[in-house]
């Protein structure tokens, strides 16, 4: 079996009320109801393969009508789903999403939670023919990890997407990575907890070129690390020897000009489309895969929904995208 991207990782149904402001502690407020298929693997595996690559997701789904959906749903949009069998219920997420497109999300793991390193060593293959591996953290770590180093004997790319900022984490597992993308919150958190760095998160996109490439190196030495910042767009830092085809260690990329309705799996959005992108063309400068991603998740804000709301690319969009 061989892909170009493989994705490991989460599946859920998102629960979603949309109201005018998140609800404070106490408070019962009324939103509009709505259901959608979600979980950042899930998101994540529907935008590498809308960005035009040949992608398989592998996650554990419970024996029940979210299952079932997540099946449909994969074959309906073209690509391959690789489950392990719960007895777990599949997971689940409730998700408040403000007038500004803002969001709370709180997740119930179930399924996810059991997907074990037996059944992704039973992916050995699958995995060691992709071109990009691409996981995320609402699944055990150790999975997670065994995934990546899999992968990474085999010389396949390896993109970690460090969310949810809560998930534990450890400096090996990152390590294992050659590109990891925090978001603002996500990389205080690992800040914190990796090389004892104490950064507000609200205070990252404010911190300048030179710091937080320092911080980067910090944290993760050899790897590229590319901190999503949300609105104020990509912040890209290389470690000096491997500036996987850019001429600069560090850079800014600025966001999409958009009409936010919903940053919802914004970020699953992003990353789907930069693993589609290094697959598709690995040589590549990395700043074009950037854009592209930026490209891509921009858009994916302009509708409603996580998974539901990728944008289709053709591979002669994505070709002019790159461009
Ligand atoms: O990143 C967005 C996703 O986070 C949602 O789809 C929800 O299911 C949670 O996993
Ligand atoms: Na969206």
């Amino acid at each position: 079996m061989s892909s170009s991207v493989v994705v490991v990782g989460s599946f859920n149904v998102d629960h979603v009320w949309r109201c005018e402001s998140l609800p404070a502690p106490g408070a019962t407020i009324a939103g509009r109801y709505s259901t959608g298929p979600g979980g950042k693997g899930f998101n994540q595996a529907v935008a590498a393969c809308r960005a035009g690559a040949d992608t398989h997701f592998v996650c554990a789904l419970g024996d029940d009508a979210g299952g079932a959906t997540a099946r449909e749903l994969a074959a309906q949009d073209g690509f391959g789903l690789i489950a392990e069998a719960s007895s777990e219920p599949t997971g689940t997420a409730g998700i408040y999403v403000d007038a500004r497109g803002r969001n709370t999300i709180v997740i119930g793991p179930g399924a996810n939670a059991a997907l074990s390193t037996d059944f992704l060593q039973q992916q050995q293959a699958l995995l060691t023919g992709a071109k990009v591996v691409l996981v995320q953290l609402e699944s055990p770590v150790q999975t997670i990890e065994a995934a990546l180093a899999t992968a990474r004997e085999a010389g396949v790319t390896t993109v970690l997407n460090t969310a949810p900022a809560d998930a534990p984490s450890t400096i090996g597992l990152l390590k294992l990575a050659d590109v990891i993308t925090p978001n603002e919150t996500e990389f205080a958190a690992l800040l914190g907890r990796h090389v004892g760095e104490r950064v507000d998160a609200n205070d990252v996109a404010a911190l300048d070129g030179a710091s937080l490439h320092a911080l980067c190196r910090k944290l993760v030495g050899n790897g590229t690390v590319v901190v999503t910042l949300g609105s104020v767009g990509v912040f890209v830092s290389h470690a000096d020897e491997n500036l996987r085809g850019d001429t600069q260690p560090y850079y800014r990329v600025g966001a999409e000009q958009v009409q936010a309705i919903d940053t919802t799996g914004a970020g699953d959005a992003f990353n789907g489309a930069l693993a589609a992108s290094l697959a598709q063309v690995a040589d590549a400068p990395f700043a074009r895969h950037v854009r592209f991603a930026n490209q891509f998740a921009g858009r994916s804000t302009e509708k409603e929904g996580a998974a539901a709301a990728m944008p289709r690319f053709t591979p002669a969009d994505a070709e002019a995208l790159r461009a």
